[in-house]
């Protein structure tokens, strides 16, 4: 069975690539009123210094839920292109979303060049009408080649207007609000199966495109139904590619086998609920399975009225989600994480470390690019060997050994944690957890603490907090060397410029070194990296200015200056006694 899943996620993820702001904190909500709303929250962030890397506007920001306009007296243009430019003049991004019905309008420029390029599903030889948030709508048929351009265009049209730098594809399951009546006798629209979901016991067509429906080359919507969103993604990745000559920035809610490759994704509306919480675990390390390594859940909750508490404990794991957002529905309260103060001196804290191991989840990227591998991982897959780790799904690890164990109940204060073999580190204040076969350990988890361990044999590439991801690649390095009773440690650094439109690609505007520590016969630690493409962080100037041991010889924490560039291969030796001798570089 593992094995299996080993190729399988090899196979379908690979050269999957993701924009570096993507794994900064991202703010939404259904029901932001007005620009001056929005403004308010980018500046209530800035204000509780709490890193806020992307901010969100949902339909509101349309004319009359019309995908590619703008409401013109609660976000007209002029204010919604200020609005950018000042996100942009701060280092941070503006996303929209935009929904797979376009609205039935002749007045309408997106419904008549797609009328024109014929490229709406039909059904009956006529396009199929549907209803969804603007009204009457047809969908556009991502199966048709000549949707493609038609898409792109409609995109192009739009960002020569407002340059947003990323789009968010909802409701591309189909989500439809009319059931249609069945063709009569169609096995298509009313196969002897149901569907048996949240909505109960309900025929397969009800709330989508009918299976009858046709698509470019007479192909029935039964056949295609599940790849609608994949190929919207697609386009969209495409387009947004060609537009910009960078990687693009894409949110997809509906996927398939493949999607990882085109878009992140979020794991729907799930509820402010604290079994939701728990849920969300589950849910994003199975995309991670999937191939969609880039994944996050609705922190503090999408419906109904979050709470304090709740929203707490909700950032604490969020901030260890690969895709990190707070979002919430209209009709919810407000849930900005600087809305209560103990919710935003946590967030503070918890991103603070998000953004200290940005450089890991962005390597851990290039691996899912390079392997398949996912970002967020079951413990399992450090430890297959352990297999008291295979029905964990209340902790999880982020690239190979830094493990997150979150409070997941209403009222706790510790945490039952399983802790495979070896020496664990708390990463906030490097107290120790150490264990000779894996056992369950009781944490402390006070209000304002989540607990994330990183294991021996690792080494960490850390970089200092920031607001923005463009200001934490800006602060130097520290490695953060685990060891323990194996003699050695290994860790791995990717970089590049974060919008190169391929990860690693040809060209080598990157850099990729490798770190491994060794145990000498002495004692001491040998300390050394490899690099590939070392011009390129040379030519960024970064370096490593501190290099912090764990575990050497009971010595906790072992810290040490030193000035090495990050593009040049080094070998240094770290004595017990703390003294570090002069590092050998090398280019
Ligand atoms: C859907 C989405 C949700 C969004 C809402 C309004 O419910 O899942 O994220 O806020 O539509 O667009």
């Amino acid at each position: 069975m593992g094995v299996f899943f080993f190729y399988f996620i090899y196979i379908i993820a690979i050269h999957f690539d993701i924009v570096f702001s993507l794994v900064g904190f991202h703010q939404c909500r259904y029901g932001y009123k007005d620009v001056s709303d929005l403004e308010g929250v980018v500046a209530g962030y800035a204000n509780a210094s709490i890193p806020l890397e992307v901010m969100w506007t949902d339909i509101d920001y349309m004319d009359a839920y019309k995908d590619f306009t703008l409401d013109p007296v609660n976000f007209p243009l002029d204010r919604m292109k200020n609005f950018t430019n000042n996100l942009h003049q701060n280092g941070q991004k503006y996303v929209l979303i935009l929904d797979p019905g376009i609205s039935i309008n002749d007045s309408y420029g997106t419904y008549t060049r797609g009328k024109e390029a014929d490229i709406f599903i039909k059904r009956d030889g006529i396009p199929y009408q549907g209803n969804v948030w603007p009204g009457n709508v047809y969908f556009p048929d991502f199966v048709n080649p000549q949707s493609e351009p038609y898409w792109e265009n409609e995109i192009k049209l739009f960002l020569d207007q407002l340059p947003v730098d990323g789009l968010w594809l909802d409701m591309n399951e189909v989500s439809n609000f009319q059931t249609s009546n069945p063709t009569p006798n169609s096995t298509l629209d009313d196969p002897p199966y149901k569907i048996n979901d949240a909505g109960g016991h309900r025929p397969i067509l009800s709330r989508t495109i009918p299976g009858s429906a046709l698509h470019f080359g007479n192909v029935t919507e039964y056949n295609v139904h599940n790849l609608f969103g994949m190929l919207q993604a697609k386009a969209t990745n495409k387009a947004l590619t060609n537009l910009t000559g960078k990687r693009p920035f894409v949110l997809s809610r509906s996927t398939f086998v493949s999607s990882g490759k085109y878009t992140a994704h979020w794991t729907g509306d799930n509820g402010a609920k604290w079994s939701d919480l728990a849920y969300s675990i589950p849910g994003i390390l199975n995309f991670g399975l999937f191939g969609v390594p880039m994944v996050g859940a609705d922190i503090c909750g999408f419906s109904g009225d979050t709470n304090e508490e709740l929203c707490r404990r909700w950032i604490q794991l969020g901030a260890f989600y690969p895709f990190s957002r707070d979002h919430s529905d209209k009709n919810s309260i407000r849930q900005e994480l600087y809305v209560w103060e103990s919710v935003a001196a946590s967030a503070k804290k918890v991103l603070g470390l998000r953004y200290r191991l940005l450089p890991l989840f962005y390597t851990s990227m290039y691996q899912a690019h390079k392997n398949g591998t996912p970002i967020a991982r079951p413990v399992f897959f450090s430890f297959p060997e352990d297999t008291n780790t295979y029905s964990i799904y209340s902790q999880f690890l982020i690239g190979k050994g830094v493990m997150v164990s979150p409070v997941l109940q209403q009222g706790a204060n510790s945490v039952e944690a399983y802790f495979p073999a070896g020496n664990w580190f708390d990463l906030f204040n490097y107290t120790s957890v150490s264990v000779d076969s894996g056992k369950n350990v009781t944490l402390d988890a006070p209000p304002d603490h989540i607990n994330v361990h990183v294991h021996e044999g690792n080494i960490l590439a850390l970089q200092g907090e920031a607001l923005t991801t463009q200001a934490a690649r800006n602060t130097t390095f520290e490695l953060l060397v685990v060891t323990g009773s194996s003699n050695e440690s290994t860790g791995e650094l990717f970089l590049d410029d974060g919008e190169e439109v391929e990860m690693g690609g040809e060209g080598g505007k990157w850099s990729f070194v490798r770190f491994r520590s060794a145990r000498a016969q002495n004692g001491s630690l040998v300390l050394s990296s490899k690099v590939e493409n070392g011009e390129f962080a040379l030519s960024q100037g970064w370096i490593i200015d501190k290099i912090t041991v764990l575990g050497l010889d009971k010595v906790n924490a072992t810290q040490s200056s030193v000035s090495l560039p990050i593009g040049k291969e080094f070998e240094l030796e770290l004595k017990p006694n703390q003294t570090l001798t002069k590092p050998k570089t090398y280019l």
